[in-house]
């Protein structure tokens, strides 16, 4: 098997590459306004009510309907998973690797076909919902790659008379929970790191993109999935999340998103209920606040172009987002002109005609977002956009503030939207201070071209993805496992080399000769 190669991402600047991706749009437009199931034991399920996902550029737009789990389902969902897990924890782990590939396949062979789907749904523009897609598919290649390696556990030493072996099995029944803002890649690296390890799930996807869920859901049965091992529940999270999450069966839960709810879930997951035999164990990705540092003799175009892309890419909906530019005191006003001119050239729109930049995902991010901007005119100088119009779907321009202080809300909050925060240091010790004075510790970037800077930070700057001279965004799975300290999460690493084995338990096997 030929070791594993990230994904190479579209170019779209080849005319063959603009009309192939305007073909799949075409067709995914006409497929728009389906009812999707859910999936139980490899049933299919359709029920009265529903989630109704909207195209958030165009708000009368109706992407799908998806059938709504209640507890009732949810409970059948957990039975068919606790059965199944009885057969799938023996299968052979390349067997299990074997349907990963497969997938990965298919969803190369309908890769437009996927990222069109997170144009109209999720509002990602082209370049974003294609790297999207290409990140699911380097998950599948890589888990099932890591799974092999991990197959026979991990050599131990044996001894005369004595042989020892230490390997690692399944947990159970695993409840996969995740964020709209990569409804593919992390919803699908998170539902195959818990199958390939011989576990059974539950899939809640986000509410604002179930559709491209249930299309890998579909796909995945393709593949060859055995009935019963992805168990697909759509849903309320209030409702079923805590149903799942309280579940005395619920071996492990997986949870991709905000700080307020992976908070909630690391708490309820913790209660033993009665009939619970285990600790649960919690993988959480959470929130961040991330900062690009612009050092003092920072290459400045660099710098610019690091800051403006890693704010306001995907609107600034990634968790990665660099929010926040820390900018020394002597260059600070020519990086914040230049930034100010830089964003200017963004193009704001409707992401399936190839914007730039698209809507935010909902109402209620955008209700949130104005809000924060009001804040910043509180708090510091309205520099650009502002501006946002909800009339047909969510936009909002690519808004920057000047002159925060370095405890200001914008400095400490995640607004998860296409807002950025400018803040003055005084030299590479005040630096670092701003860069690690949130609760978060998600991304964070440097740009400097100072050597001994660069190593100080390598140690300083507390985050899980640090990056010198780029953007804070695009972690790469296999290259750069991604995951955050402190309230980022349950620093866990996707996409790393000991990312599956959150997924398992260490079994140590000893034989007296
Ligand atoms: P969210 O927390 O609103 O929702 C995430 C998921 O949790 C959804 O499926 C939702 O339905 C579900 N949920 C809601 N209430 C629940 C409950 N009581 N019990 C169980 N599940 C429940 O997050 P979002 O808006 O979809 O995503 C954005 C957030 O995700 C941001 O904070 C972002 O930083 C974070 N995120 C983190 C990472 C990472 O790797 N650290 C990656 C992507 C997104
Ligand atoms: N993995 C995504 C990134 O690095 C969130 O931007």
């Amino acid at each position: 098997m030929k070791p594993y190669a990230q994904e190479p991402l579209t170019d779209f600047s080849l005319e063959k590459n603009k009309i192939a991706f305007q073909d799949a749009l075409k067709k995914v437009e006409n497929e728009c306004g389906k009812d999707y199931p859910i999936v139980i034991g490899g049933e299919k399920i359709f029920t009265e009510e529903k989630i109704v996902s909207i195209n958030p550029a165009n708000k009368n737009e109706v992407i799908g309907r998806v059938s709504k789990a209640d507890k009732k389902l949810a409970e059948e969902a957990m039975q068919a998973a606790l059965h199944t897990f009885e057969t799938w924890k023996n299968w052979e782990p390349q067997h299990r690797a074997n349907i990963l590939f497969k997938a990965s396949a298919i969803l190369r062979r309908r890769k437009h076909e996927f990222s069109a789907w997170m144009v109209k749904e999720a509002g990602k523009p082209w370049h974003e919902a294609d790297a999207d897609t290409a990140e699911a598919i380097d998950f599948l290649e890589y888990y099932g790659r890591e799974m092999i390696r991990l197959k026979e556990g991990v050599p131990v030493i044996s001894r005369p008379g004595e042989i020892n072996q230490y390997t690692y099995i399944p947990l159970g029944v695993g409840v996969i929970i995740s964020p709209f803002n990569f409804p593919l890649a992390i919803m699908a690296g998170t539902a195959v790191a818990a199958i390939v390890t011989g576990n059974t799930i539950l899939l809640k996807p986000a509410n604002s993109t179930p559709i491209v869920a249930a299309k890998f859901v579909e796909l995945m049965e393709e593949a060859g999935l055995p009935k019963g091992v992805l168990n697909f529940v759509p849903g309320s999270g209030a409702e079923i999340g805590d149903y799942l999450v309280d579940h005395p069966k619920t071996r492990f839960i997986s949870f991709t998103g905000s700080r307020e709810v992976g908070c909630r879930i690391y708490e309820r997951a913790a209660k033993v209920n009665p009939g619970q035999k285990w600790l649960k164990r919690v993988i959480a990705e959470m929130g961040g606040k991330d900062t690009v540092v612009v050092d003092r003799d920072a290459d400045i175009d660099l710098a610019v172009e690091s800051i403006v892309y890693s704010a306001f890419g995907f609107s600034g909906q990634k968790c990665s987002a660099g929010s926040r530019a820390v900018v020394h005191q002597d260059i600070y006003h020519e990086v914040l002109e230049k930034a100010i001119a830089f964003t200017k050239t963004l193009t704001v729109g409707n992401p399936a005609e190839g914007h730039f930049m698209g809507p935010v995902i909902d109402e209620h991010a955008f209700k949130k977002i104005t809000n924060y901007i009001e804040i910043g005119k509180l708090e510091g100088k309205l520099m650009l956009g502002g501006e946002a119009d909800d009339s047909v779907g969510y936009f909002i321009q690519p808004t920057i503030f000047a002159d925060l202080d370095e405890n200001a809300r914008m400095m400490q909050e995640e607004i998860f939207g296409p807002v950025l925060a400018f803040c003055k240091a005084r030299d590479f010790d005040h630096m670092m201070e701003i860069a690690n004075n949130t609760d978060y510790g998600l991304t964070g970037a440097l740009i400097s071209n100072n050597r001994e800077h660069i190593e100080r930070a390598r140690k300083e700057f507390h985050v899980g993805n640090l990056y010198f001279n780029r953007n804070c965004t695009g972690a790469v799975v296999g290259h750069q496992p991604f995951g955050g300290f402190n309230m980022s999460g349950t620093d866990s690493k996707a996409g790393g080399p000991d990312y599956l084995i959150l997924h398992m338990q260490a079994k140590s096997i000893s034989e007296k000769l």
